[in-house]
């Protein structure tokens, strides 16, 4: 399982002072010593924690690799094609959210009319990118994914770290949509609102091969370090394989 490590609210804390720290850029390689796969970095269109300049240096100095979210805002994708991080997942963006709130709905016919997906998938597979697209655990979207070309689905998990203490519904679908993806030849990666007191599930079903977690690990770190905090949930998400 490789464990991606999303520093956005390294920024974000930046940002609350539009100050020079802390440096989204130095926590990313605690990260990486303390066990981090890869890092995970949002470029919102509002900037409103992680700034071009981040991903720049990012992409000179991280020591793993660099999946960069992102929506499709030309100047973000023409920094992608001339960046070229690892891996670029698609993500929806309302500038109103407080953070991402659901997978990219491929079903929509809104979204099904709109050539600006498929364009910039291409755009960025052309410059030799993995494209992964965020998305809901649910088949039909999974085979809008396929049909798209990409490599990768990351199944958003927020409804079940919202409600897994309650019911295991949202435990099965993910589940069920990971053999899917598998089945039909996508690479599956999951994230959002995972904690160290949900993951061990998620981490434990088979087809997923990549985890992306942020705020829960930065929130650790307050206490403990940003090293440790990654440490302690690279544990977790090892002990279930
Ligand atoms: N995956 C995606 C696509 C996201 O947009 C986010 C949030 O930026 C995450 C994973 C990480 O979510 P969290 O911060 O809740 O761990």
């Amino acid at each position: 399982m490789r464990l991606y490590v999303n520093v956005d609210h390294v920024a974000t804390v930046r940002q609350a002072r539009r100050a020079a720290e802390p440096d989204p850029v130095a926590a990313a390689l605690l990260c990486e010593r303390g066990g981090a796969d890869g890092i995970t970095v949002h470029l919102r269109e509002d900037r409103r924690h992680i700034r071009d300049d981040d991903v720049v240096r990012l992409r000179e100095r991280a020591g793993t690799v660099l999946n960069l979210e992102l929506a499709t805002a030309p100047d973000i994708v023409a920094l992608a094609t001339r960046l070229v991080p690892h891996q670029a997942t698609f993500v929806p963006e309302r500038r109103e959210e407080i953070t991402t709130e659901g997978g990219l709905d491929l079903t929509s016919p809104a979204i099904r009319a709109d050539p600006r997906l498929a364009e910039s998938i291409a755009r960025l597979k052309a410059a030799g990118i993995r494209i992964s697209l965020f998305i809901n655990p649910d088949p039909a979207v999974i085979d809008r994914a396929k049909a798209l070309g990409v490599e990768a689905v990351e199944l958003h998990t927020g409804e079940y770290s919202h409600t897994y203490r309650e019911s295991a519904r949202e435990l099965d679908r993910l589940k069920r949509a990971a053999a899917h993806a598998r089945t039909v030849g996508l690479a599956v990666h999951a994230g959002h609102g995972l904690t160290y007191d949900n993951v061990q599930a998620v981490a434990g079903i088979p087809e997923i091969e990549e985890l992306n977690i942020g705020h829960s690990i930065v929130s650790r770190a307050i206490a403990v370090g940003i090293e440790q905090a990654v440490r302690e949930m690279r544990g977790l998400v090892d002990a279930p394989r």
